[in-house]
C-alpha cells in the first residue's frame, strides 16, 4: 500500500487547532500529549488531492473563485452520492458552504426566526446546541435513550411530543450520529420523516460523516426516503471523509425554491459567503473521483483500530463499556462505573496518561460519564493512549 498510516507525522507549528490549540483546551497537556480530540485524522491526505493543490498553483494568480457553474464539480458530487448511498441529487440542488456549521447557521437564520424552537437529540456535537442559543432560537431536546440491548435510538413518542408542544420550526439532526457514531436505520428515518412532516419541521440533516462507516453497514440519507418533500435539506461534505476540514468545504442540498433564494440572499447579499477558496473546485473533484484507494484504506485501518480497542476493552477493563460504531472514527467509552468527577479524570488522562480525550458532557448532559476518543491517527498512538488509560484507571474506585 503507497499510504503509510502507522507513520507519524509532526502536526505542530501547523497551526492544527488539534495540535497547536491543546494546551489552551487542556491546561495541563504537555508538548508529549497524545491528541485524541478534536475531530480531524492525523493521516496525510490522498496523492490526487495533493496533485490538485499543486496542480492549481502552476498558475500563481490566486484570484476570487466560483463552482455554481462548474457542471464537472457538481457531476462529482452527484457521482458520489449515487455510488456510496443510492442518493439521487440535481445538479441544481447542490450549494456550496465553507462548512456544515456555517450552513446551518445560515439555514437557522433565513427559515426561522428569533424566539422560534429547534429541536436536537443530545448527546450530540456541541455547536448543534451552541448555534440554537447563539442566534437566539428555542433549544428543545429529545434525548437520544438506550434499548433493551444497551442501542442508542430515539423516544419518538418523546421526540413528537416536544416538536407538538415546543411549536419546533427546525430540526438539526445528526446522521450519522456524533458523538454515539450510530447509523440510522431505515425504519427509524423514516419514522422522522413522518413526524417532521406531520409538524411541518424543517429537517437539516448534517451526514458530513455519512461516508465513514463499517464494513456492512449502509448510510442512508434521509432525504433520499422521502423524494416527493422538500422540507428536507442535506449537508454533505468531503471535509471528514477525505480529511481535508481545513480547506473548508461542504455541499448543501436544498430542494425548497423558497429556501433557495433565502439561502442565495442570505449568502450572496448579506454575508458574502457564497464562494470558496481557490482550491476547493480541484480539491472536491480529485476527493470523490481520484481518491478511492486512499478512502478505503483509511476505511480499512481505522476499523483496525476500533477492533484493537475493543479486544483491549474487553480484555484489560471490565469496567468500560464500549462497542465499535457504526459509524464516524470516534469511540464512545462509557466510564460511568468509576467513581470520580469525570473533569478530574479527563486531567488525570491528561497528566498521567499522557492523552487528551474528550468528556462528553460537552456533548449535553447525557454524555457525562463518557468519555469520545478519535482513532483517526497512528496505531502506535492509540496502542499508547489504551495502555496508559490502563494504569490510570486502576487506580480509580469503582460505585
Ligand atoms: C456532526 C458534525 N457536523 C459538523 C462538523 C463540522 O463541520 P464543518 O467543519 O464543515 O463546519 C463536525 C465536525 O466534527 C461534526 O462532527
Amino acid at each position: 500500500m503507497k499510504y503509510d498510516f502507522d507513520k507519524i507525522i509532526d502536526r505542530r507549528n501547523t497551526n492544527s487547532e488539534k495540535y497547536d490549540s491543546l494546551k489552551r483546551a487542556y491546561p495541563l497537556s504537555d508538548e508529549n500529549t497524545i491528541p485524541l480530540w478534536v475531530a480531524d485524522m492525523d493521516f496525510p491526505c490522498s496523492d490526487a488531492i495533493i496533485a490538485s493543490i499543486k496542480e492549481r498553483l502552476l498558475n500563481p494568480v490566486l484570484g476570487y473563485t466560483f463552482v455554481y457553474a462548474d457542471d464537472e464539480y457538481k457531476s462529482a458530487v452527484c457521482d458520489w452520492m449515487k455510488d456510496k448511498h443510492d442518493f439521487i441529487i440535481d445538479k441544481k440542488d447542490i450549494y456550496y458552504s465553507g462548512g456544515i456549521v456555517p450552513a446551518m447557521c445560515v439555514l437557522i437564520n433565513t427559515l426561522t426566526n428569533e424566539g422560534d424552537s429547534i429541536i436536537v437529540n443530545q448527546p450530540v456535537y456541541t455547536p448543534f446546541m451552541n448555534i440554537v442559543k447563539s442566534n437566539y432560537r428555542n433549544l428543545v431536546n429529545s434525548p437520544l435513550i438506550k434499548d433493551e440491548n444497551g442501542n442508542y435510538t430515539l423516544d419518538f413518542d418523546d421526540f413528537e411530543k416536544k416538536i407538538k408542544n415546543n411549536n419546533v420550526k427546525m430540526f438539526l439532526f445528526c446522521s450519522p450520529h456524533n458523538p454515539i457514531g450510530k447509523v440510522w436505520t431505515k425504519d427509524e428515518l423514516l419514522k422522522i420523516g413522518e413526524i417532521c412532516k406531520k409538524y411541518n419541521v424543517i429537517v437539516f440533516s448534517d451526514e458530513i460523516h455519512c461516508d465513514i462507516v463499517r464494513k456492512g453497514i449502509k448510510h442512508i440519507p434521509i432525504a433520499s426516503l422521502f423524494e416527493d418533500d422538500d422540507i428536507f435539506i442535506t449537508g454533505t461534505a468531503p471535509s471528514k471523509t477525505f480529511n481535508i476540514p481545513g480547506m473548508k468545504v461542504s455541499n448543501i442540498i436544498i430542494k425548497n425554491e423558497e429556501y433557495k433564494s433565502k439561502w442565495k440572499y442570505y449568502t450572496q447579499k448579506r454575508l458574502h459567503v457564497a464562494d470558496p477558496n481557490v482550491f476547493v473546485p480541484g480539491l472536491v473533484k480529485a476527493a470523490y473521483k481520484n481518491s478511492d484507494d486512499w478512502y478505503n484504506y483509511m476505511l480499512e485501518y481505522v476499523e483496525e483500530n476500533f477492533k484493537y480497542i475493543k479486544k483491549f476493552v474487553d480484555e484489560n477493563l471490565e469496567n468500560v463499556g464500549f462497542e465499535i460504531p457504526q459509524a464516524t472514527f470516534l469511540g464512545w467509552l462509557d466510564m460511568n462505573k468509576y467513581d470520580i468527577d469525570y473533569s478530574k479524570l479527563s486531567d488525570l488522562f491528561v497528566t498521567k496518561g499522557g492523552f487528551a480525550i474528550q468528556h462528553g458532557k460537552q456533548f449535553g448532559e447525557e454524555g457525562i460519564g463518557y468519555f469520545r476518543i478519535n482513532v483517526a491517527t497512528s496505531r502506535k498512538n492509540i496502542e499508547k493512549a489504551m495502555n496508559a488509560m490502563k494504569e490510570v484507571l486502576k487506580d480509580i474506585p469503582i460505585k
